[in-house]
């Protein structure tokens, strides 16, 4: 594996031994078997960020710090962004003073202008970009529950029963997590059942790739519109807000307001999984709307760990792509 001054948009771009490597790679930090006390030497990281972030943001700040270097949280409105200087410029002059700039930009009422300033400033700089998150992908996010699943589930975390659903929240969410855990799971050959309201369907770019994936690697992927049926047997149930893709913000208001009853995990699909099946979610989350507090707050949920892996999977992908 050598993904030295790669970009870190998709996991479309990669492949599955690649996203392998990763999670080794991150395992090896997390036990101490691999020190990287110094692989950051004098490097230092942009995190440039229009959107809010806890985890993403920390955890490269953190990470960049162990690994002994320096991550510089710039914030998009006190760029000259916000006075129309180019996203091309901004680009251009960035990559003359840092070794990687890490982008959360997206607006979910322009779905693909995110994914399009991304590509612009990728062809622009001549350094890594890493997407933190933006209106089609959370490549770190999926990478970090990869290692969570395999930590929790086994060497053959592959071969169980992944249910990822659609929850109920007031907020708009980007479909960034479910898209890259799509691309994940057909690149792996795992089985995944996505559960989610008529019409919040996921962009077809998405599905076409891990159909054609599914094909050739193995595993399966199943689509319901009914939760409690898609519990049935789940190893794990991830949950994950997100906006129609098809629908104006109005529209979709109205359509989850009124499904809201139907899409909040909770005790009634765990008794319909596994006794021993996990409980998965990127955080943040409200209590009460994707999942009962009960569930967040259960004996199913590895939220924390889950939140902790960010950290060692972080690290792992600066380690590869700033070898
Ligand atoms: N899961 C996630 O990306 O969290 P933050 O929005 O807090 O970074």
């Amino acid at each position: 594996m050598n993904l030295k001054n790669r970009d870190f948009i998709s996991l479309m771009d990669f492949s599955p031994s690649e996203l392998e490597g990763i999670i080794t790679r991150a395992e090896a930090i997390k036990d101490g078997s691999l020190k990287v006390e110094r692989h950051l030497h004098r490097k230092t990281l942009g995190l440039l960020f229009s959107v809010a972030s806890t985890r993403t943001r920390i955890s490269f700040q953190v990470a960049a710090r162990q690994m002994g270097g320096h991550a510089e949280h710039i914030n998009w409105e006190d760029t000259q962004l916000i006075n129309h200087e180019s996203l091309i410029d901004t680009a251009e002059v960035t990559s003359r003073y840092l070794d990687a700039l890490i982008i959360r930009s997206y607006n979910m009422n322009q779905y693909g202008k995110g994914r399009e300033a991304l590509n612009l400033v990728s062809q622009h700089a001549n350094i890594p970009i890493i997407n933190a998150l933006d209106d089609k992908d959370h490549p770190c996010q999926v990478m970090g529950d990869l290692l969570t699943m395999k930590e929790k589930l086994g060497e053959d975390f592959r071969k169980k029963h992944v249910v990822f659903t659609w929850g109920y929240a007031k907020r708009q969410k980007s479909p960034g997590v479910p898209h890259s855990m799509l691309v994940a799971a057909s690149l792996l050959g795992m089985n995944i059942t996505f559960a989610y309201p008529e019409g919040f369907d996921l962009d077809a770019e998405y599905v076409d790739f891990a159909r054609e994936r599914i094909e050739k690697n193995g595993g399966s992927l199943l689509v319901s519109n009914d939760l409690l049926n898609a519990s049935e047997g789940a190893d794990v149930i991830y949950v994950k807000s997100w906006k129609a893709l098809n629908m104006s913000s109005e529209e979709d208001y109205e359509q989850r307001e009124r499904i809201r009853p139907d899409w909040c995990v909770s005790e009634h699909h765990f008794q319909r999984a596994k006794s021993d099946a996990i409980f998965m979610n990127c955080l943040p989350l409200i209590r009460g709307e994707q999942a009962t507090a009960d569930v967040v707050d259960g004996k199913h949920s590895v939220l924390y760990d889950q939140a902790e892996n960010r950290l060692h999977i972080q690290k792992a992908i600066l380690h590869e792509l700033l070898r």
